[in-house]
Parts: structure tokens; sequence; C-alpha cells
């Protein structure tokens, strides 16, 4: 085998992100919560993974974010990073596992680094977690920061609408966004918001902003990989583009092994010792 082949793929890292956008390379990132698909995500060249606390909704089947565990995050992300060779994994701190005070927040993180061996945390949040970034970053752990639509206030908010339409709220997530870049995040994940003003904030801060409903002129995207391969089939927000309908695809999979399974095709003489 050649050198060449045997090498193993140039790992993703915060530092690579910081380049990609320098460069103007845009970045690709996903979410995964297990090994058997992580493993495709990353032979097949995404840059970063995201283990979202949105495991909650699309793994669990709860409504929201808030119910899951940091122990289930840490089972979920554990399985990711031993699936991977390439991509920069990132690790939610689920609801409840930061918001007390910065110890908490910083106990936390360890335990999501020490316990799965992925590569950064990803908190929600503004103002109020600058103390908690400084303090998980001084351990030596990076933080993506996210703002705009923050699944884990929903019961704040009410409602899953569009954030930052109006300017009151729109010059705090501006404000919000420098400080979590002041206080030292690797990126930004902005949720939900007017594209003119997913734009500005890439325009501005120096780190990598990604968007989810953000629009196009940000330094990268991230989707829930349920929902643009179409496994989930109720959730349909404008900023959804769906690259598969896998929901259809398994049905038609699994309804043709019940038949054969039925109608005893299924194994057949080749398929039996
Ligand atoms: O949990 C998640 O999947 C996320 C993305 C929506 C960014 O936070």
């Amino acid at each position: 085998m050649s050198t060449a082949l045997s090498e193993k793929p140039r790992r993703v890292t915060t530092h690579t992100l910081q380049e990609m956008k320098t460069r103007g390379e845009k970045i690709a990132m996903l979410t995964a919560y297990d090994y058997s698909i992580a493993k495709i995500l990353d032979r097949a060249g995404i840059d970063v993974l995201l283990v979202g606390d949105s495991a909650s909704n699309v793994m669990a089947g709860y409504e929201t974010t808030i119910p899951i565990t940091l122990d289930e995050m840490i089972y979920y992300a554990s399985a990711v990073v031993r699936a991977i060779e390439r991509s920069l994994v990132v690790v939610d701190l689920p609801f409840g596992s930061y918001q007390g005070n910065s110890k908490e927040a910083l106990n936390s993180a360890i335990r999501i680094m020490k316990e799965t061996g992925a590569h950064a945390v990803k908190l929600e949040g503004g103002r109020e977690i600058v103390e908690s970034v400084s303090r998980i970053l001084s351990a030596g752990i990076p933080v993506m920061g996210h703002l705009g639509l923050t699944p884990q206030s929903i019961h704040k908010f009410g409602t899953y609408v569009v954030r930052a339409k109006d300017d009151a709220e729109a010059k705090k997530l501006v404000d919000d966004a420098h400080l979590i870049a002041e206080a030292g995040c690797f990126a930004l994940v902005l949720e939900k918001i007017p594209a003119a003003l997913g734009a500005k904030v890439a325009g501005e801060l120096k780190i990598p902003v990604i968007g989810i409903g953000a629009g196009r002129h940000v330094d990268g995207q991230v989707l829930v990989l349920h929902d643009m391969l179409g496994i989930t089939q109720d959730f349909s927000p404008r900023f959804l583009r769906r690259y598969h309908n896998l929901y259809q695809e398994i049905t038609g999979a699994v309804t043709k092994y019940i038949d054969d399974v039925k109608n005893a095709d299924f194994p057949n003489e080749k398929e039996q010792y």
C-alpha cells in the first residue's frame, strides 16, 4: 500500500475552521448521535459533527431539548467520537448542566471532554454565559457559542418563530455575539434569524459564524441530520433543505421485508447454512 493511501486524513481543528473563514471556504456541519452514522459523515468529509441536544427530539422523542441529561449526551457523544478520523466533534452542554453557575458549567464541560473524547463544547446564550465561557476556556476546553433561537429557552420565547426581527433584539444579538467572541469562543452558531443580520454578524466577527436559518452570507451551515435526510416528516421550517426522503425509503424497505418474511421468501436457499 502506498504511503498516501495509508495516511490518516488531516484532522479538522478549531484552527482549521479559523483558516477556512480567513480564506473564505465555507464550513459544513451536521448533527450526529451514533457511531455508524458518524462514521459515514466523517468519511464523506463533513468538517464538524455536532452532538446536539436535538438528540432529545430526534433520538429520544421528547418535544423539546430540555429533558436530555448530561449522562445521555455523554453516551451519544462517546459513540460519535469512536467513529471519527477527521471531523471536529462539538458537544452541546444540555439544559441544567451549566446555567446554575460557572463552576457547574466547568464541571459539566470537563465531564464531556474526559468521558467522551470530544474536542469542544457548545453553550446557548449571550452575556449571561460569558463568565462560564471564560472559566471553561481557562481549563483549555474550546467553546462554541449559540445565539438567536436558542431551543433551551423555548419556554421563555413561547414559540419557535424567527428571532431578532426587531431592532432592539437585533442590537442585543449583535452585542452578545461580540461578547461571546471576546470571551474567546472559537465559533458561533446563529439560529433562525434574518439573513441580513447573519451577514452583519459574520462580517463583524473574526471567528467563524455557522448558520441554521441565518442566510447564506455566514461562514458555514449546520442542519439536524434527521431533518435534512427526511427521516423526520413533521418539521418543515423554510430554512430546511431536504436532501433525501429516508422516511419513505425506510418504509419501503421495511414493508418489503415484512412481505418477504410473511410469504416465506426470506431467507432463500442461498441465505441459509
Ligand atoms: O442541538 C442541535 O442540533 C443544535 C443545532 C440546531 C445547531 O444546536
